[in-house]
């Protein structure tokens, strides 16, 4: 078929229709509680929707277990942050049992990871992030590096700059092995990059660039908030060592779901986390007056695991291990290919750039679209169009497809929306409406 035809056949509805008829994944999307069929949300890349085995599961778990149990549940409670982190290892990581933890969140976990990478470390002193890394990631570090005296590099990938900001090649945020290259000394600890980018859905060549960090002697962690769900990741043939993420995106798993870390087997002995809590302590329940690390991945949870929480990660998992990885990610790149040919054929025309890779193996389930009014235009397609999708600085709307829940008729109809709201300059009538969330 040729670009033309293929262009404007996506740009009938029926196009989608048949899309969804031929998908294998659509019967998912009835196992969600959706409460108006006709919303387009774009946005489960940020929040998933609710899976309706989770509504049975917690109240199950309230009704069956912290009721009657109360505290003698926590004899089989106590190490499920394990058995979770093993579900999340096999269905979404792509790797083995006894490496995963589902416990705290993103924040805690990369900042435990970033203390552990660097004392595994000793003497080197530079770690490297990127500017377009996600806030929480880049403040952390650099309050660490401003705490130890480590000098911080940030490779300006977005033009924001930030600590210690120097000039790098990328395409659409992404920063190829031999770019990084240029910055690894035997002076750098690790570095810190997203397996997708959270704004321009850029996937970077994981396992390049593990290979040439290592080659360099140093760590990398990954974020793989916006990856998990989305694509599959392939740890063990990535060669991925320390890695952390959420559960509330593609994992469905409800909004602040426990994180999760990952620290590969053989790393496992000698990294130590910094905030030495009790359940890492290997006599937990002896409560000595000594810590000493309990072996293998318990060494690395701080503290009681929200059990509530692991059972809506443990539905959300359970349906994406039953669904598959493998056709989860492709269903994102057919979803974000059909994005992106509306894209061409009816937002191009209308003032916006693509801010995404155009090949769909350098991306997830996510693209974004730039224009001058992004911000104002996300808040008219809520407002005016019943349409989710997000808004990120500078100047970029969001837009998603969670292979599970979302249909390719939902996508079509969200972009269908988005053109005629922008054509017919409607948006510029709605006001702002100054809600600190976008
Ligand atoms: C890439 C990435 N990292 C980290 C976080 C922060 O997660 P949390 O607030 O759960 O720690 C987010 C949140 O959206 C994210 O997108």
């Amino acid at each position: 078929m040729s670009a033309a035809q293929s262009q404007s056949s996506a740009t009938q509805r029926s196009f989608a229709e048949k899309l969804d008829l031929a998908d294998p994944l659509a019967h998912y999307k009835d196992q969600f509680v959706i409460t108006d069929p006709n919303l387009c949300y774009l946005d489960g890349n940020s929040l998933g929707r609710l899976p309706k085995k989770t509504v049975e599961v917690i109240n199950h778990f309230l009704l069956n277990e912290w009721g009657p149990e109360l505290v003698d549940g926590w004899s089989h409670w106590i190490d499920q942050a394990q058995p979770a982190g093993n579900l999340l290892a096999k269905s979404v990581l792509g790797t083995t049992d006894g490496q995963t933890l589902v416990c705290d969140t993103t924040s805690v976990n990369f900042y435990q990871l970033c203390m552990a990478a660097l004392k595994a470390r000793p003497g080197r002193k530079t770690v490297i992030i990127d500017s377009a890394n996600f806030p929480t990631d880049r403040y952390i570090l650099a309050g660490i590096a401003e705490q130890l005296g480590l000098n911080l590099i940030t490779l300006n990938n977005d033009g924001l700059g930030g600590p210690g900001a120097v000039d790098v090649e990328h395409d659409c945020e992404l920063i190829s092995p031999q770019e990084l290259e240029k910055h690894l000394t035997s002076d750098v600890a690790f570095v810190t990059l997203q397996a997708i980018q959270y704004r321009s859905g850029g996937r970077p060549d994981i396992k390049g660039i593990t290979d040439v960090a290592r080659k360099h002697g140093a760590l990398v962690i990954w974020d793989c908030s916006h990856a998990a769900g989305a694509i599959d990741l392939q740890f063990d043939a990535n060669g991925v060592d320390l890695a952390v993420g959420c559960t509330y995106k593609y994992g469905n798993s409800g909004p602040g779901s426990p994180g999760w870390m990952f620290i590969r087997k053989e790393l496992q002995d000698q990294l130590r986390i910094p905030i030495q809590g009790w359940f890492s302590n290997d006599r937990q329940f002896e409560m000595g007056p000594f810590y000493e690390k309990a072996e293998g991945i318990r060494g690395f949870q701080i503290a009681s695991p929200s059990i509530i929480g692991i059972r809506g990660v443990e539905v959300a998992f359970e349906m994406i291990a039953e669904a598959g990885i493998a056709r989860i990610q492709d269903k994102a790149a057919k979803g974000t290919d059909l994005m992106i040919e509306l894209f061409d054929a009816w937002l191009a025309p209308l003032g916006f750039t693509l801010g995404t890779p155009r090949d769909s193996k350098k991306r997830g389930g996510h693209i974004i679209v730039i224009h001058q009014d992004a911000k104002q235009i996300a808040v008219a397609l809520r407002k005016l169009k019943n349409v989710i999708p997000d808004y990120r600085e500078p100047g970029a709307i969001r837009l998603a497809i969670s292979p599970l829940a979302t249909s390719y008729t939902e996508v079509f109809d969200g972009f269908e929306r988005l053109r005629d709201l922008v054509a017919s300059g409607d948006y510029k009538n709605v006001q702002l409406d100054g809600n600190r969330v976008t």
